[in-house]
């Protein structure tokens, strides 16, 4: 089989889209990422982008009559590279079924929270909020709702007493750098196998 080629999303820091750089560099992941999607043409993961030499797609929203007229040109570009692996990496805006629909199976997002508690926004400041002493980090399949689709691997990290939003963040944000660039090994493999809602990780398989 030839190249698996992976597009990753995201609107921010890339601190994600970093270790998935990394771990193909260090030759963990095998597959290529060969596209960045960014909604904001200024974000730091931009630059990261441009240093790893990984092609971007950069658009603005407040260009586009509608999100499914933005998500018709993505999906141009992601066919056109022939993309098998969809990466949500902090990119924070809701998908259409433009793209969720042909991506069905092939689309994951990582959430910093144990979903589905404190699912959308701010979900390290919803745990802390609330008063939990364990939240984490989840990483699913993508469906039409907001962080709802199908669980892959989830990761617990428990809060300390003294926590605030930076330090609880930090420690998320290393487990979820260790944990994103290991579940898209598992799909290069072929080795996740999706049942309904239910996710198992197999052996790897022959590719
Ligand atoms: C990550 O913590 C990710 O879990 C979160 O955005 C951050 C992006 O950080 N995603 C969501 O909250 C999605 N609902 P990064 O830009 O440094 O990778």
């Amino acid at each position: 089989m030839g190249v698996f080629r992976i597009a990753v999303f995201a609107s921010g820091r890339g601190s994600n889209f970093q270790a998935l750089v990394d771990a193909q560099s260090n030759g963990l992941i095998d597959g290529e990422i060969s596209l960045l999607v960014c909604d904001k043409p200024q974000a730091a993961v931009v630059e990261r982008a441009r240093k790893a030499g990984v092609d971007c797609f950069l658009f603005q929203p407040k260009d586009y009559a509608s999100r499914e007229d933005y998500e018709r040109e993505i999906a141009a570009e992601l066919s056109k590279r022939g993309i098998d692996l969809i990466v949500l990496a902090g990119y924070m805006r809701l998908l259409t079924s433009v793209l969720v629909e042909p991506y069905s199976g092939r689309m994951i997002n990582i959430h910093p929270s144990l979903l589905p508690s404190f699912s959308g926004k701010d979900a390290i400041k919803q745990a802390l909020d609330y008063g939990v002493k364990m939240t984490g980090i989840t990483v699913h399949f993508v469906d039409g709702g907001m962080d709802t689709g199908p669980v892959i691997a989830q990761r617990a990290v428990e809060i300390l007493e003294g926590d605030d939003e930076d330090s609880l963040s930090q420690r998320i944000h290393a487990m979820e750098q260790q944990l994103y660039p290991e579940v898209v090994t598992w799909f290069t493999k072929g080795m996740v196998e999706l049942n309904g809602r239910n996710v198992a990780i197999a052996a790897p398989a022959k590719r």
